[in-house]
């Protein structure tokens, strides 16, 4: 696992067990996730050139899954900014709170998949960069 440093994300690497029928990973309460997971959900049917997201949480945290194809997720902790390239369905990127996060890059076919730590709530958002930057500076 790949721990960075001052950035308030990482890689998780989940269990996979293998065999001739494929592979399978499970995650579930006290395994394989940093919070209690609230709320699922995932984009898919993303055209090429879109982008997602482009926007940071308050206090939210979650997992970010390729179920299916790849994608990049450009992170922005208000003074640095990095790209994660998810690609593998027993891997996640966890994202905390107080993290701008663009999605982009999405391959024909891509499923991302979005655990989260709290149920949709529009006042945890932030919706515009220079309110973010601000806020996260100050
Ligand atoms: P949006 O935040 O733009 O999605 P993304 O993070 O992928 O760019 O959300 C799109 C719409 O879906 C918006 O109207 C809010 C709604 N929405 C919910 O109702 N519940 C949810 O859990 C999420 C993530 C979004």
């Amino acid at each position: 696992m790949e721990i960075l440093e001052n950035f308030n994300a990482k890689y998780l690497e989940f269990n996979k067990i293998t065999d001739p029928r494929g592979c399978l990973t499970y995650l579930q309460k006290g395994v394989g996730l940093p919070f209690d997971l609230q709320r699922v959900y995932y984009l898919y049917d993303v055209p090429g050139g879109a982008e997602r997201g482009a926007h940071g949480h308050r206090s939210l945290e979650q997992v970010m899954i390729a179920l299916s194809g790849s994608f990049d997720v450009i992170l922005d902790n208000g003074s640095e900014e990095k790209k994660f390239t998810l690609n593998l369905p027993n891997r996640g990127l966890y994202v905390g709170p107080m993290m701008w996060r663009s999605l982009t890059n999405f391959s024909s076919g891509a499923v991302c998949l979005v655990l989260a730590s709290q149920p949709y709530d529009e006042s945890d958002y932030f919706r515009d960069y220079d309110n973010f930057l601000k806020e996260v500076r100050s």
